[in-house]
């Protein structure tokens, strides 16, 4: 293990849950596998590449078992840059609000990027021959999830027209190396630009139907229910699913209660927005929003993928809130304050990120 893994905030042992620090996610724009955050509802399941199998069924002309061999020979071999977001990421900024139990606390780190290898599934729908009435395409893994009711095995599905859009892929290199057991492999769904939820890691089946998943985690978890609604009182299918990750951003470096000598000072942060939207300009300001300085855009690596952005502020002696502030490419801006985004389950946290920082006057 090496320093920075060992660094790795851990909510859970089993099933391991577990997100890198702002310090190891701002050292690289796509995340060293060793540092990915990882989001798991039940004992990873271990299966030999060798073994592995994959079905396709359901609404399909032509039903198909794959292994990863026929993956490999028979479809066209792809790349995407990616970033994964997890629907609880920030959540402790909801919970430091009104308190959501029996939810971990996520930080800024339950979302990291890599560059993802393997075959696009619209390639593999195309050979299975979708039918015309198909609108869902499901996901299956084999790893039981204890916390579901009841107790049930790991699902989820998207839209057909997400499905053959082309950037939906089954992936069995990362940073192109084999995927790692703890992300999925041999073989993981990688649904770029929708919540992490989504994208179903040691995927054994893809079903094509005509209605969304009726797994644990399509129907009740991974939905979105006002902020007013009763837990106690919820049924299956209440409140709306996340589909495409919300406008989001957040700051990197410096860290939170950081202690720096006062003056020009580097901040450095990702944005991100899911599906059809980029990324247009973010703003920072180290006097509560009243002055903002327009942060520069790093390296754009595709539609999928987080940006870096930095700028260098002025921070006055004493303690400093920075803050940031994200638009998209619809002209959407980040909501300013996590109260108007609570909810009961704590998802979606994308107001404006703040650190707070201890800026020192040099000794002469
Ligand atoms: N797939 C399976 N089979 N089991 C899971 O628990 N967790 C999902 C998704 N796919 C999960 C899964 C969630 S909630 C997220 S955010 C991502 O995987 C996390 O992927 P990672 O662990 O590679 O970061």
């Amino acid at each position: 293990m090496t320093t920075t893994e060992r660094a790795m905030v851990v909510h859970q042992q089993e099933p391991y849950n577990a997100e890198p620090p702002r310090s190891a996610l701002a050292e690289s724009v796509v995340t060293p596998v060793g540092v990915f955050y990882g989001r798991n509802h039940g004992t990873m399941p271990r299966i030999e590449p060798q073994d592995w199998r994959l079905q396709v069924d359901g609404m399909v002309d032509r039903p198909l078992e794959l292994s990863l061999a026929d993956l490999k020979d028979r479809f066209a071999h792809r790349e995407v840059v990616a970033t994964l977001q997890c629907a609880g990421n920030r959540r402790a900024g909801l919970m430091a609000v009104r308190d959501i139990p029996g939810q971990h606390p996520w930080g800024p780190g339950a979302t990291s990027t890599a560059r993802w290898g393997g075959v696009s599934l619209a390639d593999v729908l195309a050979a299975a021959g979708l039918q015309p009435g198909a609108t869902d395409i499901a996901f299956a893994a084999p790893d039981v999830a204890p916390e579901a009711s009841p107790p049930q095995t790991y699902g989820a599905s998207i839209s057909v027209a997400k499905a053959t859009a082309g950037e939906t892929m089954l992936v069995w290199e990362m940073n192109g190396e084999p995927l790692p057991v703890a992300h999925g492999g041999p073989v993981r769904v990688v649904v770029p630009g929708h919540i992490g939820a989504r994208s179903v890691k040691w995927v054994e089946r893809i079903t094509a139907q005509g209605r969304p998943s009726d797994n644990f985690f399509q129907t009740s978890a991974y939905r979105l229910l006002p902020a007013d609604t009763d837990l106690s009182r919820t049924r299956v299918g209440d409140g709306f699913p996340l589909t495409a990750v919300a406008l989001n951003s957040d700051i990197l470096r410096p860290d939170d209660h950081a202690v720096l000598p006062s003056g020009p000072t580097r901040v450095l942060g990702y944005a991100y927005a899911g599906d059809d939207r980029g990324i247009s300009r973010v703003d920072v300001s180290v006097d509560g929003g009243r002055s903002w300085q327009q942060a520069e855009l790093e390296a754009d690596l595709g539609p999928w993928a987080w940006r870096f952005w930095h700028a260098t502020v002025g921070l006055p002696a004493g303690e400093v809130t920075i803050t940031a502030r994200a638009w998209d490419t619809t002209a959407a801006l980040q909501p300013e304050h996590p109260e108007s985004v609570w909810n009961p389950k704590g998802y979606i946290n994308n107001a404006w990120p703040t650190v707070t920082v201890t800026a020192c006057d040099a000794v002469a």
